[in-house]
């Protein structure tokens, strides 16, 4: 098969990884890609508000499948288009992407269907949502509806947080559009994990799970990120509390789709906080997360191209995932000022030496090759992802990585997988 993976990130370049190591693929290709995945694929910089060229490029190639990375494609209908041109698509339609591109929507579904999740109320009104606040409890949430980069969730302490919160939303408008409609929501307390299924129109299949790290520093402080690190297993999700994830949230959100005649084909992402009262949904995300991705693609033993074969086909119900019984970390390793202002084009030195530790994968995500050397070309930059037989042996493989690896612009953070591991 000939494939195409869309994206630039850590987590592309984990599929292109998990894809290439496939006896079905014939030849690989990434649209943009960075400079580790042109090391694997057949990197090509394409418009991709320009479908007709993507199309174009798909003939030329004979592309057999295209696999869309970020949700950014799946809201501008790539799918759709190229499914509409006979070419095979993993990645869910515009119609059923809207489970992450539309919180609103998520929230109607998630009620509907009588999924656990936050009370909330909805606004389209700037002075009606004032309104409720004044008379609201605190810690609330205001989530901007639309896609907002992983930036537009306001945690809010105090009244006078969530007046300033509210304004930079609806006022200032710094989401754009995604935040003509808002949600403001109850604060859910416990700890958060990434739970992640492969969904299509006749049954679901459980890929496993993984603890992200969203806040940019030690210790869960600092503004949140689209992620810092990831871990798999953890002690703190037992087999029971798995249970009632598939139980209380997987299986109805499975009969919701079919209720509402929604067909989803991908991966699903399942963001969840463990409460005193069990599992919530905080949101839908209908991709792969990026840094859970590259942890989960380490710890599968099944063929993923395989997966996904079986998956666009509606037959997931054929195939079994196995996982290695091992322990798997990733650590971002990102731009000094991310999420802020950061500086690109500096040298990222010594990968190849610091590649070479045993049980470790190098990700590239925002990299490019300049002059013959991998340069630094956005927020996060690398993904160290470390597989071994307990999760203390995957720390220390991680961090020996990253102190081989010479870059001075470059942070991290030191507690990857310290947290309910
Ligand atoms: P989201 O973009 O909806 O995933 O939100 C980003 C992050 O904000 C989540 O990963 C949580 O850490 C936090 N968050 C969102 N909603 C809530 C909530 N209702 N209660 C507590 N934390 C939340
Ligand atoms: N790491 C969380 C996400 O990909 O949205």
């Amino acid at each position: 098969m000939n494939i195409l993976v869309i994206g630039g990130g850590a987590r592309e370049h984990a599929i292109c990884w998990s894809i290439k190591k496939s006896k079905e693929c014939k030849e690989l290709f990434c649209i943009p890609g960075n400079a580790g995945i042109q090391e694997i694929a057949i990197c090509k910089e394409i418009n991709l508000k320009n479908k007709r060229e993507l199309l174009k490029f798909c003939k030329e190639k004979v592309i057999d499948l295209v696999v869309i990375g970020p949700e950014q494609y799946l809201e501008d209908g790539i799918s759709d288009f190229l499914r509409s041109k006979k070419i095979s698509v993993f990645g869910p339609s515009k119609k059923a992407a809207k489970l992450e591109t539309s919180k609103t929507f998520a929230k109607n579904f998630l009620l509907k269907n009588n999924i656990n999740t936050a009370n909330y109320s909805e606004f389209q009104s700037y002075s009606n949502a004032k309104k409720f606040i004044k008379t609201s409890k605190f810690p609330l949430v205001i989530k901007a509806d639309g896609l907002a980069a992983g930036k537009g969730v306001i945690i809010c302490s105090s009244k006078k947080e969530a007046f300033i919160g509210l304004d930079k939303i609806m006022k200032q408008k710094k989401f754009g559009k995604a935040g003509n409609k808002i949600i403001i929501e109850d604060y859910l307390d416990g700890f958060e994990i990434s739970y992640f299924a492969f969904f299509d129109k006749n049954s679901f299949l459980k890929l496993g799970y993984a603890l992200d790290h969203k806040r940019a520093f030690d210790e869960d402080k600092g503004p949140n990120t689209g992620g810092m690190g990831s871990f798999t297993p953890s002690k703190v999700v037992t087999k029971k509390m798995e249970a009632e994830i598939l139980k209380k949230i997987v299986k109805p959100t499975f009969q919701g789709l079919k209720k509402e005649d929604l067909i989803y084909r991908g991966i699903l992402f399942f963001g969840l906080m463990i409460t005193k009262k069990g599992p919530f949904v905080i949101e839908y995300n209908v991709r792969f997360g990026d840094p859970e991705c590259q942890t989960l693609l380490r710890n599968l033993k099944t063929d993923l191209l395989k997966i996904i074969k079986l998956n666009i086909q509606d037959r997931l119900s054929e195939i079994q995932i196995k996982n290695t019984k091992q322990n798997v970390i990733t650590v971002v390793l990102a731009s000094k000022g991310y999420p802020g202002k950061f500086k690109i084009n500096s040298k990222l030195k010594n990968l190849s030496n610091a590649s070479s530790i045993k049980g470790v994968e190098i990700f590239h995500a925002g990299t490019a090759i300049k002059k013959g050397k991998v340069v630094s070309t956005g927020g996060r930059v690398l993904s160290i992802t470390s597989k071994a037989k307990n999760l203390k042996t995957a720390r220390i493989q991680a961090y020996k990585t990253i102190e081989l690896i010479d870059w001075s612009n470059g942070f991290f953070r030191s507690d990857i997988g310290l947290k309910n591991s």
